[in-house]
């Protein structure tokens, strides 16, 4: 599928106090498929992927598309972040609907968890992003049950536009934009 959204596709390398985010490269393989294999990341994304059918799938380069950045600590692979057109969820809500824009995801090694990485990375991107295509929404889905997720959403600016049932359990759905709207 063409990516619609007008962003310029590399960016440079995004560096912060302490990573690096960048397109991903063929040596970030092994650790793209260990994120999805993990039971630990997978708890509230539907279970892990069995690792054969991930050796068998993820291509030699994975995650090659527009908005789609490795987290680099020290050199390795520690999480990935995605910003990509988002597609509501069918039957979807006027909300989930109208929202448009562009949807993000985050996902992080276990042993990253606990140390301020993921917060410090998706600021970065959203960043970027907000300079990139400035006042585009970006929305968010993740379990209320993820409590991780959720501290992660809410210290990033996100804010809740509604809560429904999917997959067995509640989700949460919000927005952030890099414009505030007038009071
Ligand atoms: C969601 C996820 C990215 C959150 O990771 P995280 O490490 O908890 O997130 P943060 O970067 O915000 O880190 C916050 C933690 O770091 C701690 N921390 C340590 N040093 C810090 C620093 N310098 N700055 C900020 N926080 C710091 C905080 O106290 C907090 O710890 P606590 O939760 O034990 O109190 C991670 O749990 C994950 O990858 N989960 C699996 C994938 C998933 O469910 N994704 C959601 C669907 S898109």
């Amino acid at each position: 599928m063409t990516d619609p959204r007008p962003v310029a596709w590399p960016t440079a390398p995004i560096k912060t106090e302490r990573l690096v985010l960048r397109e991903s490269e063929a040596r970030d393989r092994a650790a793209v498929i260990e994120l999805n294999a993990s039971p630990e990341v997978g708890t509230y994304l539907g279970g892990p992927r069995p690792r054969a059918e991930l050796e068998r799938t993820v291509p030699e380069v994975p995650g090659r598309r527009p908005g789609w950045f490795v987290v680099e600590l020290d050199g390795a692979m520690i999480g990935t972040i995605q910003l990509k057109p988002h597609a509501p969820e069918l039957p979807g809500s006027n909300h989930r609907r109208e929202a448009g824009g562009t949807e993000l995801g985050y996902l992080f090694l276990p042993e990253a968890w606990g140390h301020g990485f993921a917060t410090e990375a998706c600021t970065a991107a959203l960043d970027w992003f907000g300079g990139a295509l400035p006042g585009e929404p970006v929305v968010l889905y993740t379990q209320t049950a993820n409590v991780r997720s959720m501290c992660l959403a809410a210290k990033l600016g996100f804010t809740e536009l509604e809560r429904f049932e999917a997959y067995g359990a509640e989700q949460w759905f919000g927005v952030w934009s890099s414009v505030t709207p007038p009071a």
